[in-house]
């Protein structure tokens, strides 16, 4: 984990750089948003483990949380949510019930303790809405991004997220080149379903994050970026009808492996 930061007045990331072997570094942010009804965003990488609770703990109590929001299912973004809910005994469990069902088949999750989703719905943390909102792209049935009205921020799951080739706490950075390399190979990589897209219909789902205007983009893959939304949808346009990217295969495998022991 490294050293959370603010990335507004409202809202700190718990952020880690996971690395990927030959590309550079996933950033795998969950996020705490200060409401008066205080939000954690995802729950980290489960490798994090008690380092993820030491963070957290480092910026709120536990107990003061009001909602765990969880964008969807996948392991980096439930990785801590079993202790984060012993921690956070007044926490209630925001996320899309076919997400909450999925994990209740690996542990039993308290069902009066859940608050199910769809995209479109909203719940109010005390200052603000928090609307559900699915993005452009994602890589699970159960994605709901979260867009926050007060601090006027998209929460956008995987959506938005790039490889990166060092830390950082602001896509500003970041090289234009390398952002947008970064991007769209993660766009393609994480979401192969876009080439099959008509790059017309494509372009309805980014106009509805348009309409929404969101100031700020906070990816749980992507440091946080500001006045950038319209930037990183032209981007997204530009992928239905790219060539695909290609996953690494045992040939790249066998050659990462060399390369690590060379480096040994
Ligand atoms: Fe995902
Ligand atoms: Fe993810």
């Amino acid at each position: 984990m490294d050293k959370p930061y603010q990335a507004m007045q409202d809202v700190t990331v718990l952020s880690a750089h996971f690395p990927v072997p030959a590309a550079g570094l996933l950033p795998v942010n969950a996020f705490i948003i200060k409401a008066k009804e205080p939000v954690l965003v995802d729950t980290g990488m489960g490798i994090d483990s008690e380092a993820f609770i030491k963070t957290l703990k480092s910026v709120i109590d536990p107990g003061d949380l009001k909602w765990v929001w969880l964008t969807h299912d996948d392991a980096d973004h439930t990785g801590n949510l079993k202790q984060v809910l012993a921690q956070a005994p007044n926490a209630r469990l925001v996320g899309c019930s076919l997400a909450i069902l999925r994990m209740s088949t690996v542990w039993p999750i308290p069902l009066d303790r859940v608050y199910w989703l769809n995209p479109g719905e909203s719940i109010s943390a005390g200052d603000r809405k928090l609307t559900a909102v699915r993005p452009p792209l994602f890589d699970n049935p159960t994605t709901i991004g979260l867009y926050d009205d007060k601090s006027e921020a998209f929460f956008s799951a995987d959506c938005f997220g790039a490889i990166i080739p060092s830390p950082a706490q602001s896509t500003d950075d970041i090289s234009e080149a390398d952002l947008a390399q970064g991007m769209s190979g993660w766009a393609s990589l994480d979401n192969p379903w876009v080439h099959m897209v008509k790059s017309s219909e494509f372009s309805l789902t980014l106009d509805r994050i348009r309409q929404i205007g969101p100031k700020r983009i906070f990816s749980a893959h992507l440091p946080p970026a500001e006045g950038k939304t319209e930037e990183f949808l032209k981007l997204l346009a530009t992928i239905p009808p790219s060539t695909p990217s290609i996953a690494p295969n045992q040939k790249a495998l066998e050659q990462i492996l060399a390369q690590m022991s060379d480096e040994d």
